[in-house]
């Protein structure tokens, strides 16, 4: 395929170089959460017996997988600097393969530990090394691709070994079954197998990789914990990104409390080594879900109230994982729960790139990556011991009897955690104050984005004229204004359409009538254009400088002439004109209701495009405006556009009366300093 212009960009993966280090890492990363299962099932399994000792056991890996990175980080990364990076990480996978596969020979709980260490502290080569060579093998355009790639190896494997491990556990009873393991190992071993020649692979794989270069340009890794605090600084002053990062560590560590207490709690449930895969598996299908579907979803909610929303959601459902005894529930729920926090997550992530600004972007995402550590660390630290400390409980009421252990504590906690970090994080980054989160949900439900913006919270105020061809609603319009002025208030009268620059020309192109070709789509889309342009350079500023505004149509004749007259879906057209207005809506519309035959004959000169149409047009418009009047009475005055001039004025007067900012000084009384306050 040939694209015009220029050189079609190659993906990052037909860098046959990069592609074979990708492969590496997709290896590796399989074999890490392989190893991560394997051992803690295989800890669970060796301490089985004392609920207290098994928890601390399983704790201990985690603790064990983790302390490494935060403690020697920054030595290893000064470390891969001085070394040839392809040797470095050939003798770091040849290292791991060797630690690995020694595991299920010693068999015990000590050397689990101590070689969960080992390979720790040799990933800290690995990474580093790995992390300098993609810039030496991938064009500076394509390295955000390749990160992107990276951070999918990383995560996106972990389901897929969730998955490999449930089905080795299922294999590996089938093998102890023919007596030729030791019972209760078939499973862990045959990982620890599996995950051993995934190292062995990625060894050879680089190892024949040319075109790493020894060495240029070293890396700095700072200290976790130097990060962490350098970063707060810098961050915590930023109200938005304040609230993010709460809410995705919350998550994060929501999360965190189902992976670390899991194997037990998966147990005490009556499930196996398999079902400790499918829980582990099922998070991270859900994250995956999450991470895909979440930008897409709700579309018209503010992202930001979806980020606590998903966060809330997320605490919610932990406390039912807590509560439930039921393994088919909880993996279901273990799904839903992954998707919340994949949505927080990506949500976050978006979020930052979108609103926090290029200067602070990058320490914010590595601040993230750091405290996301510690956060995970310090959960997995507390939530087993914490489970063990409680232990095993009972409650018995008669000849019912509930099961509430160290496990389904730390998932409640975790739960409202989750929970009061999303309605901090709701609270904190809220940026639709003015409308309340129900209303809100409830319009996105519908695929309504924007709820009306409830006209009370504006300053100023607004009130609309409406009616048909020749109605008298200009004249009226600009009487109104003139008797409001005569009161002094700063008022703004404006028409639709062509009440701004570019307003102009589209009335021009709208009112041509040699325009007659204008497909009805096109015309819908022009006049919600000219208003989206005249809410926002004229509308808006003027009803939050507290002045009174004054317009000659504005939404609801699109909705009579393209909606009804045109035949348009009156959905569609509200939908557009409701993201043009950004849900601006009248505090007072006045519907000057002439009957068609009567208004027609009221014009002068030449018709325009519209006034041109045949009665039958006009007719629809017209019932389609007393609809709508009809609807929403309370903002509405109609009038009968067949009185006396005089007669309609007043009644315009009486009613606008009623809900002026200000009192309304008598005529007799002195007008000055009746302005309305400046509310702001
Ligand atoms: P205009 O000359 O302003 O006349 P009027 O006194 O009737 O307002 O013309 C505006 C024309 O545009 C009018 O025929 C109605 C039509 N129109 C729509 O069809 N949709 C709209 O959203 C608006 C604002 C006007």
């Amino acid at each position: 395929m040939t694209v015009l212009g220029g050189r079609r960009p190659t993906h990052v993966l037909a860098n046959a170089p990069f592609r074979r280090l990708w492969m590496a890492m997709s290896v590796c990363s399989l074999g890490d959460w392989l190893n991560l299962l394997a051992l803690t099932a295989l800890a669970g399994n060796l301490t089985q017996g004392d609920y207290r000792v098994q928890s601390l056991a399983v704790g201990g890996v985690f603790i064990a997988k983790m302390l490494p990175a935060i403690l020697l980080g920054p030595l290893a990364g000064v470390f891969a600097d001085r070394f040839d990076r392809r040797l470095t990480m050939v003798a770091a996978d040849v290292a791991r393969f060797a630690v690995v596969l020694s595991i299920p020979f010693v068999d015990s709980y000590q050397w689990i530990i101590i070689a969960t260490i080992l390979v720790e502290c040799v990933n800290l080569f690995w990474v580093p090394a790995k992390d300098a060579t993609v810039p030496n093998l991938v064009p500076k355009e394509q390295l955000a691709s390749a990160n992107q790639l990276n951070l999918l190896v990383t995560y996106g494997t972990a389901p897929i070994a969730a998955m490999l491990f449930a089905a080795l556990s299922v294999v590996g009873d089938v093998i102890t079954g023919l007596g030729s393991f030791p019972p209760e190992r078939g499973a862990t071993d045959l990982a620890l197998y599996v995950n051993a020649c995934a190292y062995l692979v990625s060894a050879i794989l680089i190892f024949t990789l040319r075109g790493i270069p020894k060495r240029d340009g070293a890396i700095s890794t700072p200290s976790v914990l130097k990060q962490v605090i350098e970063g707060w600084r810098f961050v915590g002053g930023n109200r938005l990104v304040r609230g993010l990062i709460i809410g995705m560590l919350g998550a994060f560590a929501a999360g965190g409390a189902v992976v670390g207490v899991a194997k037990i709690y998966v147990e005490a449930l009556g499930g196996g080594d398999a079902a400790y895969g499918v829980v582990f598996g099922a998070v991270f299908a859900g994250m995956a879900l999450g991470m895909f579907f979440g930008p897409r979803l709700l579309r018209e909610l503010s992202r930001r109230r979806l980020f606590g929303l998903a966060i809330t959601v997320a605490g919610l459902v932990l406390v039912a994982i807590a509560l439930v005894h039921n393994l088919v529930i909880v993996v279901m729920l273990t799904v839903v729960l992954g998707a919340c926090a994949g949505i927080a997550w990506i949500l976050g992530y978006t979020l930052i790139g979108l609103e926090v600004e290029d200067a602070l972007r990058g320490r914010t995402f590595s601040f993230l990556q750091s405290t996301a550590r510690v956060t995970l660390l310090l959960v997995v630290a507390v939530a087993n011991p914490l489970a063990a400390i409680f232990g095993e409980h009972t409650l018995a009421l008669g000849a019912w009897s509930y099961r509430f252990d160290g496990t389904n504590l730390v998932l409640v906690l975790g739960g409202v955690l989750a929970m009061t970090v999303g309605i901090l994080a709701l609270l904190h980054m809220d940026d639709r104050k003015d409308i309340s989160l129900a209303a809100d949900l409830i319009a996105a439900l519908k695929g309504e984005r924007f709820p009306a913006e409830s006209p009370e919270h504006v300053p100023g105020l607004f009130v609309a004229f409406e009616g048909g061809e020749g109605s008298g609603k200009t004249t009226q319009a600009r009487l109104v204004a003139i008797w409001l002025r005569d009161q002094g208030y700063d008022v703004v009268q404006t028409r639709e359409p062509g009440s701004t620059k570019v307003g102009m020309r589209l009335r021009a192109i709208l009112l041509d009538a040699a325009e007659r070709g204008l497909s009805a789509r096109a015309e819908a889309l022009l006049y919600a254009a000219d208003r989206a342009e005249h809410v926002e350079k004229v509308i808006r500023p003027a009803l939050y400088r507290g002045s009174l505004v004054v317009t000659d149509r504005y939404v609801d004749s699109s909705l009579a002439y393209q909606g009804a007259g045109r035949s348009l879906d009156p959905k569609d057209v509200s939908k557009i004109n409701a993201w043009a207005t950004g849900g601006l809506v009248p505090h007072l519309t006045v519907l000057i209701d002439t009957p068609p035959e009567v208004g027609l004959t009221r014009l002068g000169g030449a018709a325009d495009r519209i006034e041109s149409e045949p009665l039958e047009f006009h007719e629809r418009v017209r019932k389609e405006f007393r609809a709508l009047a009809a609807a929403a009475p309370e903002r509405y005055l109609v009038v009968d556009g067949t009185l006396p001039s005089e007669v309609i004025t007043r009644q315009v007067q009486d009613r606008i009366r009623e809900i002026l900012p200000d009192p309304v000084p008598r005529e007799s009384e002195d007008v000055t300093g009746t302005m309305p306050a400046i509310r702001d």
